[in-house]
C-alpha cells in the first residue's frame, strides 16, 4: 500500500513519518511503502531530505494554475499516479477544494498544531497562550470539507509552561507531532483492508 505526503515547507512531519517506516520496517512488515513526496512549492526544504531517503518528489506550483480548482485537480493527477492507500497532509499550506477532499474522502489525513475543536486555522499557538491555556497539544485528523474539522484519529497534550512564548510552544508541541503522526498513519492503513 502506497503513502503519498504532501508538504509545502521543512517537513518534518514528513520525515519523521519516513523515519518509523524505515526503521520499524513498514514495507517489509506491512507492504507499506512512502511513494512520493509532493509540494507545491520548490523551495520546500523536505524536498532535498525525500530525495536522500530514496523518495520520488513532485513538485506542483500552484502559482502555475489558474484556478484551486485547477490546481486540485492537476494534484489528484499527479497523487493517483502512485496510486495512494493513504494521502498525507504534512505541513502542507493550502485550502484543499472540497472535490479533492471528496476524490480522497476516507483516505486523507493532516496533523494540526492545536487539540482540536480548539483553535482551528492559523497561529494556533499564539491565541493558546493568549487565551491563557495551561496545555496545548496536537491533533491527527481525517481531513473533511470542513477545515479542520474531521473525525479525530490521534492527540498529544503539552504543558503550557511559564515564559513560553509561541516559539517555545510550538517546538514543544512540534515534538509531540513527530511521535503521533507516524503511529497514526500506520494504525490508519492496518486498520484498511489490504489491497
Ligand atoms: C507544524 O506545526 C504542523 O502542525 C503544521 O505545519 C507545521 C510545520 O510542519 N501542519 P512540518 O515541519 O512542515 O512538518
Amino acid at each position: 500500500r502506497n503513502v503519498v505526503i504532501l508538504i509545502s515547507g521543512g517537513g518534518s512531519n514528513m520525515a519523521a513519518i519516513v523515519r518509523a517506516a524505515e526503521q520499524q520496517r513498514w514495507q517489509a512488515r506491512h507492504g507499506i511503502r512512502i511513494a512520493a513526496v509532493v509540494s507545491n512549492r520548490a523551495d520546500a526544504g523536505g524536498l532535498a531530505f525525500a530525495r536522500e531517503h530514496g523518495i520520488a518528489t513532485e513538485v506542483l506550483d500552484h502559482r502555475a494554475h489558474s484556478s484551486r480548482e485547477d490546481f486540485d485537480a492537476a494534484l489528484a493527477r499527479t497523487i493517483d499516479g502512485h496510486q495512494p492507500a493513504l494521502v498525507v497532509l504534512a505541513g502542507f499550506m493550502r485550502i484543499l477544494t472540497p472535490a479533492f477532499v471528496t476524490h480522497y474522502a476516507g483516505r486523507l489525513v493532516n496533523i494540526h498544531p492545536s487539540l482540536l475543536p480548539a483553535f482551528t486555522g492559523l497561529h494556533t499557538h499564539q491565541r493558546a497562550l493568549d487565551a491563557g491555556c495551561r496545555f496545548a497539544g496536537c491533533t491527527v485528523h481525517e481531513v473533511t470539507a470542513e477545515l479542520d474539522a474531521g473525525p479525530i484519529l490521534e492527540q498529544a497534550v503539552v504543558p503550557v509552561l511559564p515564559g513560553d512564548d509561541a516559539q517555545t510552544l510550538a517546538a514543544r508541541v512540534l515534538s509531540q507531532e513527530h511521535l503521533i503522526y507516524p503511529r497514526a498513519v500506520l494504525a490508519h492503513l492496518l486498520r484498511q483492508p489490504a489491497g
